[in-house]
């Protein structure tokens, strides 16, 4: 039997639970703000970033979109995001990436205030997350956790193979599975015999950016598969890395797309910029 990992049903569960607590700190005088930051005008950035104000509207977290030419110079944006870190009305930080090509993304990165990156992209985050301080937790990652402890799906001693090593969602995933007790294996582009690697793993997490790259053949009996992907068809739909009705047979849990990680990763932008609301200790 397979159970379908619905991410779309959990985030909303988790949002209603969320304007519960913003609702409470308003009543406290404290608003929960995000500033999102958007250069250029890359169609997919533009509706990830819609997609994330809509959802602070729905949670009454507060959000203003800062929207800059393609042409926009590394030093204007350095200035705006001094301008966010110094003010003290806005909570979270939030710049899309990818980011065009005149610009040093990790040197934007750097430039965030700690407190305020709730994408947890800050090597000081970064560094916390990897020692296992408290800290903001990348949210895809932390997407992909929440949905696996919400089933009660058992990590201890598992092996968890993660297909792709971006920082964002790869690198990430497999230290938190780590810290769960996972025995963790990469794998990515370079890897010789995938496909051997990927028949061993208990829990299968694919973020490699290719649409329908996974099939049943590279998946173990009752494993757990989560699909990072989103691959935009000639049609226009969106569609995973994993080839969901070939592989949903041989899965025990198994995310679709859409409505699997991706809404669980803005659900976790929210929960982030709440906790930065609160301070990031509490
Ligand atoms: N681009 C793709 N995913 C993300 C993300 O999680 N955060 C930011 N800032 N940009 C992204």
């Amino acid at each position: 039997m397979t159970t379908l990992l619905n991410g779309k049903e959990l985030s909303e569960e988790l949002k209603q639970k969320m304007k519960i607590e913003v609702d409470e700190l308003k009543e406290k005088g404290l608003t929960p703000h995000l500033t999102v930051i958007l250069v250029g005008d890359n169609p997919a950035s533009k509706s990830y970033v819609r997609g994330k104000e809509k959802a602070c509207a729905v949670t009454g977290i507060s959000s203003n979109l800062i929207e800059l030419p393609d042409d926009t110079t590394e030093e204007e944006l350095l200035s705006i995001i001094d301008e966010q870190n110094n003010d003290d009305s806005v909570h979270g930080i939030l710049v899309q990436l990818p980011l065009p090509d005149q610009m040093d993304e990790q040197k934007i990165i750097h430039a965030i205030s700690p407190a305020k990156d709730v994408d947890g992209f800050h090597p000081i985050n970064v560094g916390k997350m990897m020692t296992g301080e408290d800290t903001f937790i990348p949210c895809t990652p932390y997407g992909i956790l929440t949905m696996l402890q919400s089933k009660d799906i058992s990590l201890e001693g598992k092996h968890a193979v993660i297909i792709g090593r971006s920082n964002i969602v790869g690198k990430p995933i497999g230290l938190l599975l780590l810290q769960e007790n996972a025995t963790v294996t990469y794998t990515h582009s370079r890897t010789k015999n995938l496909q051997e690697i990927t028949k061993q793993a208990d829990i299968l997490i694919v973020a490699m950016g290719r649409a329908h790259a996974i099939n049943a053949d590279y998946i173990k009996k009752d494993a757990v598969v989560i699909d990072v992907g989103i691959n935009r068809k000639d049609d226009g739909k969106l569609t995973g890395d994993v080839d969901f009705e070939n592989a949903k047979e041989k899965a025990s849990f198994i995310t679709p797309v859409p409505r699997g990680v991706g809404p669980m990763t803005i659900t976790m932008l929210l929960k982030n910029t709440i906790k930065a609301a609160k301070g990031l200790n509490h």
